[in-house]
Protein backbone atom coordinates (compact mmCIF):
# COMPACT_ATOMS: atom_id res chain seq x y z
CA UNK A 1 0.00 0.00 0.00
CA UNK A 2 1.51 3.62 -0.86
CA UNK A 3 1.51 6.41 0.81
CA UNK A 4 -0.78 8.00 -1.95
CA UNK A 5 -3.70 6.10 -1.19
CA UNK A 6 -3.46 5.06 2.43
CA UNK A 7 -5.85 6.91 4.94
CA UNK A 8 -4.10 8.11 7.96
CA UNK A 9 -6.15 9.04 11.21
CA UNK A 10 -4.69 10.63 14.17
CA UNK A 11 -6.42 9.83 17.36
CA UNK A 12 -5.12 10.61 21.47
CA UNK A 13 -5.18 8.07 23.76
CA UNK A 14 -7.80 7.69 26.73
CA UNK A 15 -11.41 8.86 26.34
CA UNK A 16 -11.13 9.77 23.08
CA UNK A 17 -9.59 6.67 21.25
CA UNK A 18 -11.79 4.42 23.35
CA UNK A 19 -15.13 6.56 22.12
CA UNK A 20 -14.33 6.54 18.59
CA UNK A 21 -13.50 2.35 18.18
CA UNK A 22 -17.88 2.34 17.82
CA UNK A 23 -17.35 4.88 15.35
CA UNK A 24 -14.52 3.04 13.47
CA UNK A 25 -16.35 -0.22 13.60
CA UNK A 26 -19.54 1.57 12.18
CA UNK A 27 -17.28 2.16 9.35
CA UNK A 28 -15.52 -1.17 8.77
CA UNK A 29 -12.67 -0.42 10.61
CA UNK A 30 -11.18 -2.17 13.53
CA UNK A 31 -8.10 -0.97 15.29
CA UNK A 32 -5.13 -4.19 16.18
CA UNK A 33 -3.23 -2.52 19.02
CA UNK A 34 -4.23 -1.28 21.97
CA UNK A 35 -2.71 2.05 22.68
CA UNK A 36 -2.36 1.59 26.53
CA UNK A 37 -0.78 -1.87 26.31
CA UNK A 38 1.64 -1.09 23.11
CA UNK A 39 4.15 1.02 22.43
CA UNK A 40 3.64 1.85 19.05
CA UNK A 41 2.63 4.77 17.56
CA UNK A 42 1.42 3.88 14.19
CA UNK A 43 -1.24 1.34 14.21
CA UNK A 44 -2.76 -1.15 12.18
CA UNK A 45 -6.25 -2.09 11.61
CA UNK A 46 -8.20 -4.83 10.36
CA UNK A 47 -8.27 -2.14 6.44
CA UNK A 48 -4.92 -2.76 5.16
CA UNK A 49 -5.52 0.58 3.40
CA UNK A 50 -6.20 2.57 6.99
CA UNK A 51 -3.64 3.25 10.25
CA UNK A 52 -3.96 5.08 13.25
CA UNK A 53 -1.25 7.58 14.52
CA UNK A 54 -1.69 7.99 18.72
CA UNK A 55 -0.52 11.14 19.32
CA UNK A 56 -1.24 13.71 22.15
CA UNK A 57 -4.52 15.34 21.81
CA UNK A 58 -2.77 18.76 21.54
CA UNK A 59 -0.76 17.93 18.51
CA UNK A 60 -4.17 16.57 16.64
CA UNK A 61 -4.72 19.38 14.57
CA UNK A 62 -1.14 19.85 13.72
CA UNK A 63 -1.10 16.72 12.14
CA UNK A 64 -3.87 17.07 10.11
CA UNK A 65 -2.86 20.46 9.34
CA UNK A 66 0.29 19.91 7.90
CA UNK A 67 -0.92 16.41 6.07
CA UNK A 68 0.96 13.94 8.85
CA UNK A 69 -2.45 12.58 9.04
CA UNK A 70 -5.29 12.53 6.01
CA UNK A 71 -7.76 13.07 9.48
CA UNK A 72 -7.83 13.42 13.06
CA UNK A 73 -10.87 13.27 16.06
CA UNK A 74 -10.19 16.34 18.61
CA UNK A 75 -11.97 18.33 21.29
CA UNK A 76 -13.34 21.87 20.81
CA UNK A 77 -11.41 22.78 22.88
CA UNK A 78 -8.06 21.86 21.55
CA UNK A 79 -9.56 23.23 18.51
CA UNK A 80 -10.08 26.63 19.26
CA UNK A 81 -7.27 27.03 21.09
CA UNK A 82 -4.92 25.79 18.10
CA UNK A 83 -7.34 27.73 15.17
CA UNK A 84 -9.00 25.76 12.14
CA UNK A 85 -6.27 27.10 9.43
CA UNK A 86 -6.56 24.08 6.81
CA UNK A 87 -8.85 22.10 8.93
CA UNK A 88 -12.18 20.84 7.10
CA UNK A 89 -14.27 20.46 10.24
CA UNK A 90 -17.23 18.11 8.84
CA UNK A 91 -19.20 16.84 11.80
CA UNK A 92 -19.33 17.10 15.62
CA UNK A 93 -19.45 13.37 16.86
CA UNK A 94 -21.07 13.99 20.41
CA UNK A 95 -18.52 12.34 21.78
CA UNK A 96 -15.73 12.86 25.12
CA UNK A 97 -18.73 15.82 26.36
CA UNK A 98 -17.45 18.05 28.62
CA UNK A 99 -17.85 21.61 29.40
CA UNK A 100 -14.90 24.39 30.05
CA UNK A 101 -15.97 26.25 33.49
CA UNK A 102 -14.50 28.86 35.52
CA UNK A 103 -13.96 27.52 38.96
CA UNK A 104 -12.94 29.03 42.16
CA UNK A 105 -11.85 28.30 45.63
CA UNK A 106 -15.50 28.54 47.91
CA UNK A 107 -14.18 31.32 50.45
CA UNK A 108 -13.23 33.90 46.86
CA UNK A 109 -16.76 35.71 45.63
CA UNK A 110 -16.14 35.46 42.73
CA UNK A 111 -19.25 37.08 41.28
CA UNK A 112 -18.57 40.14 43.77
CA UNK A 113 -15.33 40.34 42.27
CA UNK A 114 -16.21 40.48 38.96
CA UNK A 115 -19.56 43.01 39.67
CA UNK A 116 -16.82 45.02 41.09
CA UNK A 117 -14.84 45.66 37.99
CA UNK A 118 -11.52 43.53 39.65
CA UNK A 119 -8.42 42.37 38.09
CA UNK A 120 -8.79 39.07 38.25
CA UNK A 121 -5.64 36.39 38.25
CA UNK A 122 -6.49 33.46 36.15
CA UNK A 123 -4.44 30.48 35.65
CA UNK A 124 -5.02 27.91 32.41
CA UNK A 125 -4.39 25.88 29.49
CA UNK A 126 -6.50 27.17 27.72
CA UNK A 127 -5.11 30.89 27.16
CA UNK A 128 -7.39 31.41 24.03
CA UNK A 129 -10.78 30.13 25.17
CA UNK A 130 -10.44 32.15 28.59
CA UNK A 131 -8.89 35.76 26.71
CA UNK A 132 -11.91 35.62 24.77
CA UNK A 133 -14.94 34.94 27.12
CA UNK A 134 -12.92 37.68 30.15
CA UNK A 135 -12.82 39.67 27.29
CA UNK A 136 -16.71 39.23 25.93
CA UNK A 137 -17.67 40.31 29.37
CA UNK A 138 -15.23 43.08 30.17
CA UNK A 139 -13.54 41.78 32.59
CA UNK A 140 -9.77 42.46 33.33
CA UNK A 141 -7.82 39.26 34.03
CA UNK A 142 -4.19 38.62 33.94
CA UNK A 143 -3.67 34.78 32.44
CA UNK A 144 -0.67 32.08 34.00
CA UNK A 145 -0.15 29.67 31.71
CA UNK A 146 -0.20 26.24 32.88
CA UNK A 147 0.06 22.80 31.41
CA UNK A 148 -1.84 20.68 33.72
CA UNK A 149 -3.18 20.64 37.29
CA UNK A 150 -4.35 23.92 36.89
CA UNK A 151 -6.88 23.11 40.43
CA UNK A 152 -3.60 23.81 42.44
CA UNK A 153 -3.45 27.27 41.74
CA UNK A 154 -6.01 28.64 43.68
CA UNK A 155 -5.00 26.46 46.51
CA UNK A 156 -1.74 27.64 47.16
CA UNK A 157 -2.90 31.26 46.01
CA UNK A 158 -1.10 31.67 43.09
CA UNK A 159 -4.34 32.82 40.93
CA UNK A 160 -8.16 33.51 42.14
CA UNK A 161 -10.05 31.28 39.41
CA UNK A 162 -8.87 28.69 37.34
CA UNK A 163 -10.17 27.73 33.63
CA UNK A 164 -10.72 24.00 33.12
CA UNK A 165 -12.85 21.11 32.21
CA UNK A 166 -15.23 19.66 34.03
CA UNK A 167 -16.65 16.47 33.46
CA UNK A 168 -18.06 14.74 36.47
CA UNK A 169 -16.93 17.44 39.04
CA UNK A 170 -15.21 15.03 40.88
CA UNK A 171 -11.48 16.78 40.65
CA UNK A 172 -13.06 20.10 41.57
CA UNK A 173 -14.61 18.82 44.15
CA UNK A 174 -11.64 16.63 45.43
CA UNK A 175 -9.60 20.12 46.08
CA UNK A 176 -12.23 22.45 47.62
CA UNK A 177 -12.92 24.16 44.54
CA UNK A 178 -16.34 25.16 43.04
CA UNK A 179 -17.77 25.77 39.31
CA UNK A 180 -18.66 29.56 39.30
CA UNK A 181 -19.72 29.91 35.97
CA UNK A 182 -19.68 27.56 32.53
CA UNK A 183 -18.16 29.17 28.98
CA UNK A 184 -19.14 26.63 27.16
CA UNK A 185 -19.95 22.93 26.27
CA UNK A 186 -17.26 20.65 24.71
CA UNK A 187 -17.40 17.65 22.75
CA UNK A 188 -14.94 16.16 19.55
CA UNK A 189 -14.96 17.07 16.45
CA UNK A 190 -13.97 15.23 13.16
CA UNK A 191 -11.03 17.06 11.21
CA UNK A 192 -9.78 16.64 8.11
CA UNK A 193 -7.21 17.95 5.94
CA UNK A 194 -8.13 19.68 3.27
CA UNK A 195 -5.99 18.66 0.12
CA UNK A 196 -6.30 15.07 0.98
CA UNK A 197 -10.36 15.41 0.89
CA UNK A 198 -9.42 16.39 -2.55
CA UNK A 199 -6.20 13.88 -3.50
CA UNK A 200 -8.72 10.77 -1.46
CA UNK A 201 -11.80 12.26 -2.07
CA UNK A 202 -13.61 8.49 -2.43
CA UNK A 203 -12.09 6.46 0.86
CA UNK A 204 -12.64 9.72 3.21
CA UNK A 205 -16.04 9.99 2.01
CA UNK A 206 -16.83 6.90 2.55
CA UNK A 207 -15.44 7.24 6.38
CA UNK A 208 -16.65 10.57 7.33
CA UNK A 209 -20.10 9.48 6.13
CA UNK A 210 -19.81 6.21 8.09
CA UNK A 211 -19.14 8.35 11.58
CA UNK A 212 -22.24 11.13 9.99
CA UNK A 213 -24.54 8.01 10.07
CA UNK A 214 -23.31 6.02 13.51
CA UNK A 215 -23.05 9.57 14.97
CA UNK A 216 -26.91 10.09 14.26
CA UNK A 217 -27.57 6.98 15.13
CA UNK A 218 -26.40 7.27 18.31
CA UNK A 219 -28.26 10.89 19.36
C1 LIG B 1 -9.45 16.95 32.91
C2 LIG B 1 -9.52 18.34 33.51
C3 LIG B 1 -9.84 18.09 34.96
C4 LIG B 1 -10.60 16.77 34.92
C5 LIG B 1 -12.07 17.02 35.06
O1 LIG B 1 -8.16 16.48 33.06
O2 LIG B 1 -8.31 19.06 33.33
O3 LIG B 1 -8.67 17.99 35.73
O4 LIG B 1 -10.35 16.16 33.66
O5 LIG B 1 -12.79 15.82 35.09
P1 LIG B 1 -13.87 15.54 36.23
O6 LIG B 1 -14.78 16.75 36.29
O7 LIG B 1 -14.60 14.31 35.75
O8 LIG B 1 -13.15 15.31 37.52
P2 LIG B 1 -7.66 15.22 32.23
O9 LIG B 1 -7.85 13.99 33.02
O10 LIG B 1 -8.27 15.22 30.87
O11 LIG B 1 -6.10 15.47 32.13
P3 LIG B 1 -5.26 16.85 32.04
O12 LIG B 1 -4.98 17.25 33.47
O13 LIG B 1 -4.04 16.42 31.29
O14 LIG B 1 -6.08 17.86 31.29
Amino acid sequence: MNVETMITLALSKGRIFEETLPLLKAAGIEVLDDPEKSRKLILDTNLPGVRVLVVRATDVPTYVQYGGADLGITGKDTLLEHGSQGLYQPLDLQIAKCRISVAARADFDYASAVKQGSRLKVATKYVAIARDFFASKGVHVDLIKLYGSMELAPLVGMADAIVDLVSTGNTLKANNLIEVEQIMEISSRLVVNQAALKLKREPLRRIIDAFAQATAAQT
